[in-house]
C-alpha cells in the first residue's frame, strides 16, 4: 500500500519545483526594447484587457501609435471589441506557426466614440480561418517543451520589431491557468518589459500576486499595481488604495492606483461590445455640485 502520508509529504515539502524550463535563463531574455507592456493577473475577468484598452485610447488621444497583440487565442475579447468580426485574414495563431511575419498581422482599426475616433493597432489573436487546422498545429508544437521555448523566443524577436515601430506595444495576456503557468510566465517574462500586476480588493488575492510576482517574474520591472472594480464606497475604496500601495511597495512598482466599478468600463452593449470609455468620457470632468 502506498505510504499516503510519506506522498503528500513529498509532495507539500518539496523545496524547489522542477520544471522544464530554465527560469534563469529566461531572466535574460526578456526584451530589450523599453516599450513593451503586459497586463498580469491571476484572476480572470480581471479588467487586463480593460485597462489596457483604455490606457491604449489615453495614448492615442495624446498623439502616440499604439499597436496592442492580443494573445488570447480562447477568448479573443479585445480583438472583437476592435474589429467587431473575425472572419479571415492575418492573426497572431499564424505568426505562432510561422505562416507569417508580425509585422503582417497588424490590422490599422478606426475606433469611435462622442469625443471622435482614433486609429488603434491590432495584431487579432485568432480568425475564424485558423479553425481547426492552424489552431490543432499550435496546440501540437505547444506540447513540446522544446518547440514553446522556440516559439516563444521567435515572439521576443516579433515584440522588439513592432516596439522599434510604434511608441508602445500592449501585451494583452490570457489569464494564465495554473496548469500552464510555466509557459505564460515564460512568454510574459520573454516578451514584456514592464508589467502592470492587477488584483480585485480580497488581500489573499493580493499576496498570491506578489508572491507569483517574486517566483516568476521579478526580472520585469513593475509599472502599475492595480486594484480594480473596487466598490465605489470611500470605506472600500481607501482600502483598496493601501492594497495598491502596499503591493507596489513589495515588488518596487512604479505606480499604484485603485479603479472603482464604473458602469462605463463595463464593455458589453445589448447587440455588440462596447467602444472605450475614454473615447466617450467628457473631456474635462465634470464640475462638482457643492
Ligand atoms: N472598473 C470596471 N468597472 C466596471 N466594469 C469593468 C471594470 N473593469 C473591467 N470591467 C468589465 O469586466 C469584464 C471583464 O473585464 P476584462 O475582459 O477586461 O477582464 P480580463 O482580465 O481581460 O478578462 P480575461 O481574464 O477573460 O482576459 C468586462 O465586461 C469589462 O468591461
Ligand atoms: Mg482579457
Amino acid at each position: 500500500m502506498v505510504n499516503l502520508l510519506k506522498l503528500l509529504r513529498l509532495i507539500f515539502m518539496r523545496k524547489k519545483v522542477s520544471t522544464n524550463i530554465d527560469l534563469e535563463a529566461v531572466k535574460k531574455e526578456r526584451v530589450t526594447v523599453p516599450n513593451a507592456i503586459g497586463n498580469s493577473s491571476p484572476k480572470g475577468g480581471i479588467g487586463k484587457t480593460t485597462i489596457q484598452l483604455e490606457s491604449g485610447v489615453q495614448l492615442v488621444l495624446r498623439g502616440r501609435e499604439v499597436v496592442f497583440i492580443d494573445w488570447d487565442i480562447m477568448s479573443p475579447r479585445l480583438s472583437l471589441r476592435l474589429l467587431k468580426e473575425l472572419k479571415e485574414g492575418p492573426s497572431l495563431v499564424k505568426v505562432l506557426i510561422g505562416m507569417m511575419d508580425i509585422t503582417e498581422a497588424v490590422r490599422d482599426t478606426v475606433i469611435s466614440g462622442r469625443r471622435g475616433s482614433v486609429t488603434v493597432h491590432l495584431v487579432p489573436a485568432v480568425t475564424e480561418d485558423d479553425v481547426p487546422d492552424n489552431i490543432n498545429r499550435l496546440l501540437e508544437e505547444m506540447n513540446e517543451t522544446s518547440k514553446v521555448i522556440k516559439i516563444v523566443n521567435k515572439m521576443k524577436g516579433s515584440v522588439e520589431k513592432l516596439a522599434k515601430e510604434y511608441d508602445v506595444v500592449f501585451n494583452d495576456y490570457p489569464v494564465p491557468s495554473w496548469a500552464t503557468y510555466y509557459t505564460y510566465q515564460h512568454l510574459l517574462s520573454t516578451t514584456s518589459s514592464w508589467i502592470n500586476l492587477l488584483s480585485d480588493s480580497n488581500p489573499n488575492m493580493v499576496q498570491l500576486i506578489a508572491q507569483l510576482h517574486q517566483r516568476y517574474t521579478k526580472n520585469i520591472p513593475v509599472l502599475g499595481t492595480i486594484i480594480n472594480m473596487v466598490r465605489p464606497t470611500p470605506e472600500e475604496f481607501n482600502k483598496a488604495k493601501e492594497y495598491a500601495l502596499e503591493l507596489c511597495k513589495e515588488v518596487n512598482g512604479r505606480v499604484a492606483m485603485a479603479i472603482p466599478f464604473d458602469g462605463k468600463l463595463y464593455d458589453v452593449f445589448a447587440e455588440s461590445l462596447a467602444s472605450p470609455a475614454s473615447l466617450n468620457y467628457p473631456q474635462s470632468p465634470a464640475p462638482r455640485s457643492p
